[in-house]
């Protein structure tokens, strides 16, 4: 008797239960219609490319060569066009300077519908959060990226430099190209290790090494999420293997900052690092995190602290790797270039082994080449916000309050309308002359406004020692077999790798 009441009871349970998940999906897809409909209402006035009925525009954008294919699509529509990504995802996609202006000078939060998707992995961090907390975070955090504190990272980016190029010696002794993307992004990750964490002088761990490659798959899947509507839903995307391998990754991810943080809070237990960091005059990143008190004595909570970690760790290599790596493609594919920044940087270096603070000023062919690079491959291609208020467009159109916008800053960068002969590499597009004449957001490679990069400083240092470096140690040539196939991923990488042929050069200095 029982065992029948108990599976009547079962049974309606499961009756019950299946009712209430079709309401719940019933009202889930009434929201998701109601907000489409204001979404493509709010962009009526903006033509666009056409659309599949389900994907939107998700396949195009998934194909190789989808950015260039938003340069195209930027062609045909000057100022903008609806970005669909199915059917209930609609971005305002922007590549004009006034209307990137427009949106970018104000302090609008980023589009939760993309940045939610970091949160399980670099959780509440500085590019995630808005509103006081971000404020807070933001003024916590400015004076770790103080020119006094970054004077001395030149000389360690010079050191995890020659590490990198010592290794490429014995590459280049092969006579045969080789992918550079990988070695770049971990003298980088070293960099930043020793820069804002505290990292000793050995090089990669094991640990370190796993962080790096959680990172690329990390970085592969998030992309593929923001594409595919069909992960955009959380309860979906953790049974899905690719969710279950994200979340694989973070668990990587975490162990190598966890890591961290414990060596540097037990490091702070000895009474003889604790006098080490009260005697220098200006503290590192790290240093700033964990002392950091809010208005009413209270520490950032564990949460927060690991937040700042992943973020700062991520965003802190990643892009860099990225401006290195392409910024060397440009000199092999530009051979003049290359031997002009290279007569320079020798010239400054003279008889030393290393670059200090002083140089970084001088090197001004260098500084532009870097810049150009920066404008024709961009590390962060593409940002998101989400409008807080409505926004009127110089041309008298306008979008509500709520609207999504996607900076596209690839086809900013390659605007011709901005940028005469767009696809050339001309460093003397940055003469000071020439910027002055250009208008002030047609060149957006650290974005603008209250939430630019707050590593750019940090990272055009390291962009200018680790380059100069290179240039003087090898001569930079193409693999013609193996052309790179850019890829966005969050940060710009290549499909296939950056593959190039290097030449030693045994100039007498730069070693
Ligand atoms: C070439 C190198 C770099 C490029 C091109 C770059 C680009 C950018 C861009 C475009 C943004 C805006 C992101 C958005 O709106 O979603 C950003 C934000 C940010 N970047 Fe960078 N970045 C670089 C290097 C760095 C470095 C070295 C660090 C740290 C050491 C860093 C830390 C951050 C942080 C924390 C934010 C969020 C800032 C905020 O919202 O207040 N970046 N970066």
């Amino acid at each position: 008797m029982l065992s029948v009441l108990l599976s009547l009871n079962l049974s309606h349970l499961g009756l019950w239960a299946s009712g209430l998940i079709l309401v719940l999906g019933f009202l889930k897809l009434i929201r998701l219609l109601l907000r489409r409909q204001m979404l493509a209402r709010a962009m009526d006035s903006f033509p666009g490319p056409p659309t599949h009925w389900l994907f939107g525009h998700a396949l195009e954008i998934q194909k190789t060569g989808s950015l260039d294919k938003v340069v195209s699509w930027a062609h045909q529509f000057p100022y903008a066009h609806p970005l669909w990504l199915g059917q209930f995802l609609g971005f305002l996609n922007i590549y004009e300077p006034d209307y990137v202006k427009a949106v970018y000078s104000r302090g609008d939060p980023k589009a939760a519908d993309v940045y939610d998707f970091f949160l399980q992995w670099i959780g509440k961090g500085l590019l995630v959060l808005h509103g006081p907390k971000w404020y807070e975070h933001r003024k916590l955090l400015t004076p770790g990226f103080h020119y006094d504190v970054l004077k001395p990272y030149v000389a360690v980016f010079n050191n995890s430099t020659h590490a990198m190029l010592d290794k490429w010696e014995e590459k280049a002794r092969e006579d045969k190209s080789f992918d550079i993307f990988c070695d770049v992004g971990h003298m980088a990750l070293d960099s930043l290790m020793k820069c804002t964490f505290g990292k000793g002088n050995s090089g990669l761990s094991h640990r370190d090494n796993s962080y790096y490659l959680a990172v690329s798959d990390l970085t592969l899947l998030m992309q593929q999420r923001i594409e595919s509507f069909q992960y955009h839903n959380d309860f979906i995307y953790w049974l899905t293997p690719h969710g279950r391998r994200f979340l694989r990754a973070c668990q990587e991810a975490h162990d190598h900052t966890d890591q961290v943080i414990k060596e540097r809070k037990a490091a702070l237990q000895d009474e003889k690092e604790q006098e080490k960091i009260q005697n220098r005059r200006h503290l590192d990143f790290l240093d700033i995190l964990l002392g950091a008190r809010d208005e009413s004595g209270i520490k950032l909570s564990d949460a927060e602290l690991r937040a700042e970690v992943d973020t700062f760790m991520f965003e802190g290599h990643d892009t860099t790797t990225s401006g290195i790596s392409w910024f060397l493609y440009c000199m092999a594919l530009y051979p003049e270039h290359q031997s002009r920044c290279r007569e320079e940087v020798c010239e400054i270096l003279g008889d030393r082994d290393s670059f200090q603070w002083d140089d970084l000023g001088k090197m001004t062919y260098l500084t532009m080449c870097i810049k150009e690079s920066l404008r024709l491959y961009p590390p962060v291609p593409q940002v998101y916000r989400q409008l807080s208020k409505p926004v009127n467009f110089v041309d008298g159109r306008s979008l509500p309050a709520g609207s999504l916008i996607s900076l596209h800053i690839y086809a900013l960068h390659r605007n011709s309308s901005v940028w005469p002969d767009s696809e050339v590499f001309d460093p003397l597009r940055f003469t000071p002359e020439n910027v002055a004449t250009r208008h002030p957001f047609a060149f957006m490679p650290f974005s603008a406004g209250p939430r630019n990069c707050i590593g750019q400083q940090f990272a055009m240092n390291e962009m200018k020692v680790v380059t100069a470096l290179c240039l003087l140690r090898f001569e930079f040539a193409l693999d013609p077999l193996q052309p790179p196939i850019k890829m966005p991923q969050l940060i710009l990488r290549s499909k296939n790798g950056i593959h190039l042929r290097l030449k030693p050069l045994h100039l007498g200095s730069g070693k």
